[in-house]
């Protein structure tokens, strides 16, 4: 079983994208019970369409996570237009703090997936908060943007997207690391198929692509939701994904006390192994900058 905290939009799309895929039931929670309810009434009716047989369940009470395998906390607020993830920070640190109280109190055992933003602040506070180990639990951020730099490497040479394969590290925010040197199509390094202006502007829009929907339309849903769920099969399936999530480094590449985005494997367990990539010295300076904007806010935090 999935228990989703926050029935908002992102919420909501992720908890019917992972009764599409059938990946698990879902308790969605919301402080608004009857949104949660609704939005759970709105799923269950489109269930014999999707054909889906397992159960979906709103709810105000934390109470009703009990047994849950993971937990994703997308409670927060969202990005308006004129903010950047980092201003959201002081309001949503005080909300993820009370929720993590509840998720330690009703899932001690659960794998805890954190997606409201800041995502890598909002990780390594769940992470002091909750007393896990830190193999338990992890940001979802990375995965989203290495989804966004595939599709914008596969609309520059007009190929099948899922022949991109693509990797970004660091911040989910504007200083993360789109790693041009593992970047591949079906194992061609894009190096060898676009020229390095091609592959700058696929880079500033991998960066922008979150904020680019923001502007637009005022949150970004689909993308997220979809990635919520992928990433929610390869815990409860046991799939060992190797994707890039936000974890607390305990000296991996140089770094400690801080949740930053690098590439795991992500299975049953949760964030069973980290891998540490051979980085080009530009590269290790960007994620070095990634990493001292991140603690920064996190010192900001704390006074
Ligand atoms: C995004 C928001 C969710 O990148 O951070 O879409």
């Amino acid at each position: 079983m999935i228990t989703i905290i926050g029935a908002g939009k992102v919420g909501s799309a992720a908890a019917f994208d992972i009764l599409r895929y059938k990946i698990s039931d879902v308790v969605l929670i919301d402080l608004n019970e009857n949104q949660a309810k609704g939005e759970a009434l709105d799923m269950m009716q489109a269930a014999p369409a999707i054909e889906f047989d397992g159960n979906i369940r709103g709810t105000s009470d934390f109470k009703e996570m009990r047994g849950s395998e993971l937990v994703i906390i997308i409670a927060g607020l969202g990005r308006r237009p004129d903010m950047t993830r980092i201003d959201l920070m002081n309001t949503n640190a005080q909300i993820v703090k009370s929720v993590v109280k509840e998720v330690v109190k009703y899932a001690p055992d659960c794998k805890l997936m954190m997606v409201t933003n800041p995502v890598d602040i909002m990780t390594y506070i769940a992470f002091k908060e909750s007393g896990f180990p830190r193999s338990r639990l992890f940001g979802m951020g990375n995965i989203l943007d290495t989804m966004r730099f595939r599709t914008y490497i596969a609309n520059e040479l007009n190929v099948s997207r899922e022949d991109t394969r693509a990797l970004v590290i660091g911040e989910h925010g504007d200083s993360m690391v789109p790693l041009v040197e593992y970047a591949s199509v079906s194992g061609i390094p894009i190096t060898n198929l676009l020229t390095k202006e091609q592959i700058e502007k696929i880079v500033c829009l991998t960066v922008t692509s979150g904020s680019d929907v923001i502007q637009l339309k005022g949150s970004t849903v689909y993308a997220p939701a979809v990635v919520i769920a992928i990433t929610a099969d390869a815990i409860l399936t046991g799939r060992n994904r190797v994707m890039s999530v936000s974890t607390c480094l305990d000296g991996e590449y140089g770094f400690s006390n801080v949740s930053i985005g690098v590439p795991v494997v992500l299975g049953k367990y949760g964030v069973e192994k980290i891998i540490e990539l051979e980085l080009s010295d530009q590269t290790r300076e960007r994620f070095g900058k990634s990493v001292a904007i991140i603690k920064e806010a996190i010192a900001a935090l704390k006074s």
